[in-house]
């Protein structure tokens, strides 16, 4: 089967661990590299994150660790909502991994080489914040004619999540953003007026933990600390946010996504890493990216759950 080469770049958190479980089972994809960013935490602990990911489902992907800043401020972690390693769990946690480690090269540099060595153009999938797209394309815009498309997961057509005005992964690098906006790649964006309509609930925790092996556990586990972000004691349905745009990878059939002219606030004090988005093209201005603005939601949901408990299952 000719399948799609897609390289994930990450700041691997519980959500950003979801999708990867779920891109590197889908049989129409190659996950072809993995990059890993300053984000949800720092870059030592999303690296980390993300190679027990790799290392505890199989996944043969090459790994290979980013930057550790963004671009023009200092790191702007959440560990404070998502726990110290940005991995947090209410009882058993991912096992530090043993045998995996990260590739020699720069993450960023990785990219670079990937995009120029491939044989068929690359999709990127980015749920984290795009300091390391933005640098390889400042690197190298060559790349730019090699990347089919970036689907990312980041900003809002409404209101944001980190800051009233700003969603987390443009906020936590806004340059970045408007680095990639301005580069002219394809872009499909995943802000949170789409994945707050694909909500993770504790039904959901149960389907995963019926699995019944350690990892399985483990896994539902730190969805349990997901699910109580919010709410801290009772659990409470949660936006499947770096998830959406995998289930958009293997099912587009199952969003809606506009034309619009997307611009990133980096000036604002109050409104700095807001992600504005005109949707009267070309008459206001022109399209710059496609913009999702609906899911079936439910059906997200099940296939992300679906995956991971196939893969919990193939790796018992
Ligand atoms: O705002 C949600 C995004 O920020 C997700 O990608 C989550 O993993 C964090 O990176
Ligand atoms: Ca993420």
């Amino acid at each position: 089967m000719n399948t799609t080469p897609v390289w994930m770049d990450c700041d691997t958190g519980f959500d950003d661990l979801m999708a990867l479980v779920a891109i590197a089972n889908e049989p129409a994809i190659t996950l072809v590299g993995v990059s890993t960013v300053v984000g949800n935490t720092s870059l030592a602990n999303t690296t980390r994150n993300t190679l027990a990911t790799v290392e505890l489902f199989g996944i043969t992907a090459p790994v290979y660790a980013g930057c550790a800043s963004p671009m023009a401020q200092p790191p702007q972690t959440i560990e404070s909502l998502l726990g110290a390693d940005g991995l947090g769990t209410i009882d058993r946690r991912l096992p530090d991994p043993v045998r995996r480690t990260v590739g020699p090269r720069h993450g960023v540099q990785a990219l670079i080489d990937c995009c120029r060595l491939t044989q068929r153009p690359i999709t990127i999938m980015a749920t984290g914040p795009l300091t390391n797209l933005a640098h390889a394309l400042a690197l190298a815009p060559d790349i730019a004619t090699t990347i089919e498309r970036v689907v990312v997961m980041g900003g809002s057509a409404d209101s944001g999540n980190h800051t009233a005005a700003a969603e987390f992964n443009v906020y936590a690098d806004p340059e970045a953003w408007r680095q990639v906006l301005r580069s002219g790649v394809p872009m499909e964006i995943f802000g949170l007026n789409l994945t707050r309509q694909v909500l993770i609930t504790p039904a959901d925790e149960d389907a995963i933990r019926a699995v019944g092996t350690p990892l399985a556990h483990t896994i539902a586990d730190h969805l349990a600390f997901y699910l109580r972000i919010r709410t801290k004691d009772e659990p409470s349905p949660m936006p499947l946010h770096d998830p959406s745009v995998a289930a958009y990878l293997a099912h587009p059939e199952w969003f809606e996504l506009k034309d619009a002219h997307v611009e990133v606030e980096v000036a604002g004090t109050v409104t700095r890493g807001a992600t504005v988005c005109e949707f009267r093209v070309p008459r206001k201005a022109a399209p710059n990216a496609h913009v999702a603005v609906s899911a079936q939601g439910r059906a997200v949901v099940d296939h992300i759950v679906g995956r991971m408990v196939q893969a919990l299952i193939a790796v018992a």
